[in-house]
């Protein structure tokens, strides 16, 4: 929080630091958390207006891949991974599916959060050929318990969401579905600080 009310902390090095300090500080980022699937919205309209040479911008291919999944009957969190995997194309343009994986795997299925951070090689199997690098790159996780699920998002989802005369679904209709899986991390070394409810 950058509010001037809130209280701070008084060490100025950790070696210093208190329980009293500490406190400040666990308090304060129980307040901020809550608020993270609203900072990773955020995040995602930075891919309004950025094309890349694609027929879509980058957001409406995020807004799109998201829309076959729910109209194919995805759950939410499925939905909501599909709505993201393309969130790091700013950020990390040469690992765009590492930045994803990393938001998203508080708050994935170890499958759903293999299928983020690998589907940047097996979309390869669409256009790798065409930029000189092999296509069949994917096949190095052949026989993997989740290759298939990966392949099945790549085909179904992440490759045939660059149609500008798809029905895309606004932002507005996934909004709810982010801030809903965002409030529920699975896995986190922070988890018990920031959502538990104090003690009375
Ligand atoms: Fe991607
Ligand atoms: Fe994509």
């Amino acid at each position: 929080m950058n509010d001037m009310t809130h209280p701070r902390a008084k060490f100025r090095a950790m070696t210093e630091g208190t329980q009293e300090d500490w406190d400040i500080i666990a308090a304060e980022q129980k307040a901020f958390a809550p608020d993270n699937g609203a900072r990773i919205l955020d995040h995602l309209k930075l891919l309004a207006g950025d094309y890349g040479g694609f027929p879509v911008d980058r957001l409406t291919h995020c807004l799109q891949t998201a829309t076959r999944a729910h109209r194919d009957g995805r759950d939410e969190e499925y939905v909501v991974m599909a709505l993201l995997h393309d969130i790091g194309d700013t950020l990390g343009a040469f690992n765009h599916p590492d930045i994803a994986a990393a938001i998203l795997k508080p708050f994935l299925s170890e499958e759903n959060h293999w299928i983020v951070q690998h589907h940047g090689i097996f979309q390869g199997h669409y256009f790798f050929h065409y930029i000189g690098l092999d296509r069949d790159m994917r096949d190095q996780f052949a026989g993997h318990p989740y290759a298939a699920a990966c392949a099945e998002f790549c085909e179904k989802y992440d490759q045939p969401a660059f149609d500008p005369d798809y029905d895309t679904l606004p932002l507005d209709f996934f909004e709810p579905m982010v801030m809903r899986l965002c409030a529920r991390p699975k896995q986190s070394i922070y988890k018990k600080v920031m959502t538990e409810e104090p003690a009375e």
